[in-house]
């Protein structure tokens, strides 16, 4: 499998969403990364189904929605409605993630969990075969623009051995501070899909900051 560049709409210029989308649909990333943020799971809010809807009504590529939500079973039809191919939820935020993560399957999405920079591994030990997606936080959720956490290279290969020992066909996505400094050290450890925000975003020429990524982690 080709490694995927999933740029980070939170740091798209929200005036000229319609503009952004469709520099993605015409770059070489192959999906779009969706942040939901409720303002309680995490210290911030982002955007809610309205400014999702306008998104899909343009982007012709992969939706990967990370809810960083409470509660977020709530909405899982919600987002299926909206046209989420993934639906990520937090470990952190699911007390019967197994049901969560059935919940989302059933409305045909895939299933994704994401893990805090200080959540451990080893919790995924009797869910992994069932997602297709685990999200590393490589930062503190909340916030775009924040510095990668090193520790992130040890948790990528713990996950990498939890996922062949189980024998699952799980990918790995890391979230946060991705650059082109740490891109190709983030694929060498096993990731599979970079969500690139701030670097593509607020460079020069986002196009080709996608396309310069997309050479590093395909080459
Ligand atoms: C953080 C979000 C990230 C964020 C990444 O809570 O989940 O997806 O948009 O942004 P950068 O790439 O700027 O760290
Ligand atoms: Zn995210």
């Amino acid at each position: 499998m080709s490694k995927i560049i999933a740029p980070s709409i939170l740091a798209a210029d929200f005036a000229n969403l319609q503009r952004d989308v469709e520099m993605v649909n015409n770059s070489q990333a192959e999906w779009f990364h969706i942040d939901i943020m409720d303002g309680v799971f995490v210290p911030n809010i982002s955007f809610g189904m309205p400014v999702l809807k306008a998104i899909k009504q343009h982007a012709t590529k992969f939706i990967d929605v990370h809810l960083m939500i409470v509660d977020p079973d709530r909405y899982t039809k919600t987002f299926a409605d909206l046209g989420a191919d993934m639906l990520t939820v937090h470990y952190e935020a699911c007390t019967h993630l197994h049901r969560s993560i059935q919940n989302i399957k059933s409305f045909g999405m895939k299933a994704g969990v994401a893990l805090n920079p200080h959540t451990p591994i080893h919790l995924l030990e009797d869910i992994i075969q069932d997602l297709d997606m685990v999200c590393l936080m490589s930062v503190n959720p909340g916030f775009g623009g924040q510095h990668f956490i090193e520790n992130t290279y040890t948790k990528i290969n713990a996950l990498k051995n939890l996922i062949e020992k189980k024998n699952a066909s799980t990918i790995i996505e890391i979230d946060g501070g991705v650059n082109d400094k740490n891109a190709q050290k983030l694929v060498e450890h096993g990731a599979d899909v970079l969500v690139a925000g701030s670097f593509v975003f607020k460079s020069e020429d986002p196009t080709q900051t996608i396309s310069e990524l997309n050479q590093i982690v395909n080459q």
